[in-house]
């Protein structure tokens, strides 16, 4: 390049940065100017967050439990959150999903009510390259199909339940099961720990949905009493409300608490109040706080971040010996 052309170059490049600085455009030198959007080294924060949580129902003190979890945790880091209520019904869990995915959201949240039939809504998010993360319950969809499942561990819950039994029933006995909603990963989950725990000399005469419902638990339970009367030695509830609409059949049906050995699922408020007044002998812990994990999992995806698969909540199980002394804190 000759002298002049650099002269002239140079004298353009002055005139022009004049011209910037008095329209008010930055005059820090570029290195040392802030990154645009987002801060931090590219990283995405909460606030570029819209996270989907299609939830499944309202049919239980836990689902309301959850559902508060999840809000709650979103306001307070600031992440946009798309929620709906399928009313139990799977065809509105799918059409939500596939309201989200046309938002284009940056993460999906499912609580699946049944375990099966998502392949084709988790391909479709699969495409559009929204990550889903199975919440609470299990899917039987391949794992290839979403990024994550943080819940809980509900052979486990039914192994616990059996496990109580055998303590409560060591001669053995004859006992009845009030299960969740049909095909549910909590219920199916539960069911077969519950059997593969469960002692040889005790029987389970008979099992029937409540649908996780106190208004559905009652009338199995009128008709269990009605059907089994003077063989039954003890009940299993796949969740509080369930037992507690039971616990209404069962006191109108004239029977004393303790007459029946009960175990229930969860550890709601109204579960820990049926083991103070003596109707349950225990109750296996199912925690719906799920909220802020599952942010901090939908956060990590969007940052392409490394996750662990399967995500375990840890749990114990309750007794009525502690229940006074815990009611008061538990927060659900
Ligand atoms: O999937 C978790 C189960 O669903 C809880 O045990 C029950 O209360 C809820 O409805």
């Amino acid at each position: 390049m000759s002298k002049k052309l650099l002269f002239n170059l140079l004298a353009v490049l002055m005139l022009a940065s004049l011209v910037l600085s008095a329209c008010g455009a930055p005059t820090q030198p570029a290195a040392t100017q802030a990154p645009a959007q987002p801060a931090a080294g590219g990283q995405k924060t909460y606030a570029d967050m819209t996270l989907c949580y299609p939830q499944l129902g309202a049919e239980s003190d836990w689902r309301t439990a959850n559902t508060a979890s999840i809000k709650e945790t979103a306001d307070k880091v600031g992440a946009k959150l798309i929620f709906s209520d399928a009313q139990q019904k799977q065809e509105n869990q799918i059409s939500a999903i596939r309201s989200c995915i046309q938002q284009g959201v940056n993460v999906i949240a499912l609580p699946p009510v049944v375990e099966t039939g998502w392949d084709a809504v988790l391909q479709e998010a699969k495409d559009a390259n929204i990550p889903v993360i199975i919440v609470d319950r299990s899917v039987s969809a391949d794992a290839s199909m979403y990024s994550a499942h943080i819940g809980s561990d509900m052979e486990i819950e039914g192994k616990r339940s059996a496990e109580e039994f055998n303590k409560l029933l060591p001669n053995g006995g004859n006992i009845l099961e009030l299960s969740g909603t049909t095909g549910s990963g909590a219920a199916v989950g539960r069911a077969k720990g519950f059997r593969e725990a469960l002692n040889p000399n005790i029987k389970i005469l008979d099992s029937q949905t409540g649908n996780f419902t106190r208004a559905e638990g009652k009338p199995v339970m009128e008709a269990f009493l009605k059907k089994y009367a003077g063989q039954i030695d003890g009940v299993f509830f796949h969740n509080d409300d369930m037992a507690i609409g039971a616990v209404e059949a069962i006191k109108a049906a004239g029977i004393k608490p303790g007459d029946l050995k009960m175990v229930s699922i969860d550890g709601t408020r109204g579960g820990f109040q049926l083991m103070i007044d003596g109707w349950l002998q225990a109750d296996v812990e199912c925690n719906p706080l799920l909220g802020p994990q599952t942010m901090d999992l939908a956060l990590k995806l969007m940052n392409g971040e490394p996750i662990t698969k399967e995500v375990l909540t840890n749990e114990s199980v309750f007794y009525p010996d502690k229940a006074a002394e815990l009611l008061p804190t538990r927060q659900y």
